[in-house]
Parts: C-alpha cells; sequence; structure tokens
C-alpha cells in the first residue's frame, strides 16, 4: 500500500471542534492507518488574534502528551504537531508566529475566514515568508474562490510564494470540488490534507482523494502530491 502524509488534521483530543476525547483520536488515527498514512500533521484551529500563543502551545502541549501515552506501543501513525492558523491582518509582523509551525519547522498551515485578498492582506502574508522565513500552506484553497481578489492568492501559490493544500472530501464531493479538479489540473495543488474533524464529521478519506485523482488525472500528478507529502516530511522532522 501507498505511503500517504495527512498534512492537516483535527486528531488531537479536546483541544478545539475536532476529535472530543482520546479515544476518537485513536479510532481516527487508526483509520488513517488502514488507508495507508504513515504520518499525520495535527493541526488544531488557533483563532487568530482572539487566541493567546502560550496558552495555545500549553494546551496543544497537554493534548499530544495524552494522545502520545495513549498510541504508545499501538501500531498508528506517527503524528507531528502544528496548527491551522485563521489568519488575521498584521500577523506578518508578529514576532510569535514562529512557535505556530509545524514541528518547529519552516512550514505554517494558514486559513482565512475574510472575503478580500487585497494588497495589503497579501503584503502581509508576503511578509510572513520574507520577515520570517516561514513558508505558509494555504489550508484547503478550494474554499476561497467566491473571495475577493482569489487570484491574487492563487498567484502567491503560482510564484512559490506559499504552497497550497486541498481537502480529500473537496476532491471527492462537496460544494468545492469543481474548483478543487480545476486547480488539480492546473498544478496548483501540493498537498492533501484530510481535515478530519471526527468519526462522523468529515472522516479521514485519504486513500480514496489519491484514488480519483489517479483515475482522472494519471498516475503522475496523484504521484507528485504524494511525495510532497513524504519530502515535506522528510524537511520537517
Ligand atoms: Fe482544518
Amino acid at each position: 500500500m501507498a505511503e500517504y502524509v495527512d498534512v492537516h488534521s483535527h486528531i488531537l483530543p479536546a483541544v478545539d471542534d475536532g476529535s472530543k476525547n482520546v479515544e476518537e483520536s485513536l479510532e481516527l488515527l487508526s483509520m488513517l492507518k488502514e488507508q495507508g498514512v504513515t504520518t499525520v500533521i495535527a493541526t488544531p484551529h488557533f483563532l487568530g488574534a482572539r487566541d493567546n500563543i502560550d496558552d495555545f502551545k500549553a494546551r496543544i502541549n497537554n493534548a499530544k502528551e495524552e494522545l502520545f501515552t495513549a498510541k504508545e506501543g499501538k501500531d498508528l501513525p506517527t503524528v507531528l504537531i502544528g496548527s491551522e492558523i485563521l489568519y488575521f491582518y498584521g500577523m506578518g509582523m508578529l514576532e510569535g508566529i514562529k512557535d505556530l509551525t509545524i514541528n518547529g519547522s519552516k512550514y505554517m498551515l494558514l486559513e482565512f475566514d475574510f472575503i478580500d485578498f487585497n494588497d495589503n492582506v497579501i503584503k502581509d502574508i508576503r511578509r510572513i515568508r520574507e520577515r520570517h522565513g516561514i513558508i505558509p500552506i494555504i489550508a484547503h484553497i478550494e474554499r476561497y474562490k467566491k473571495f475577493k481578489n482569489y487570484k491574487k492568492l492563487l498567484k502567491l501559490v503560482e510564484t512559490g510564494v506559499c504552497k497550497a493544500q486541498i481537502n480529500a472530501s473537496s476532491v471527492i464531493d462537496n460544494v468545492f470540488t469543481k474548483n478543487a479538479h480545476k486547480l488539480i489540473e492546473k498544478g496548483y495543488i501540493d498537498f492533501i490534507g484530510s481535515d478530519t474533524h471526527s468519526v462522523e464529521f468529515r472522516p479521514p478519506l485519504i486513500d480514496k482523494a489519491y484514488e480519483v485523482i489517479k483515475e482522472k488525472y494519471g498516475e503522475e500528478t496523484a504521484e507528485k502530491i504524494r511525495q510532497n507529502g513524504i519530502k515535506l516530511i522528510e524537511n520537517i522532522k
């Protein structure tokens, strides 16, 4: 079975709207394992300006300890810790954001909830890269098509300032599938993530998403995205 990496998940117990407890976390990890996932990046929500970085880190650390103790000795995927940061204007100026990267690396998963990628926002995203050397991975990039100036966000990916992640569920079937496929076809997508929250709500579908990509866009496209995940892990471990 192919080895997959899941770069986006809410599998840490009781820290956000994802896994409710450690039992559910173990169940999600075993589902991922069955799909051929060998490494999962846990990316709990960091709610932009509303969360305090030190409190967040402490909360995440406790959940991590709990999960790591529970999974010890079990044949489950490796878990690395990151966060999914809800973008807030000015974060490019904030020194503390370095504490929110994936496993202390130069990669950071970034999501958006506003509706305009205007020049100031684009400049601020660029600052994350230029000032701190952090490479933003845009979380579920297929979702932002209706936002104003979406093309400017795509330009950041095109020029290599940012990387792009797509949700497995969007590859398969949801309201974003049309745009998701357009982005795959045009070569914008670097990574696939399950963005799994629970066994019921958005369960992990990594293997199915790869199958769809293989079928529609060929082995080479699927393999390139799969390898990107593996290379990412090699870079951040
Ligand atoms: Fe997420």
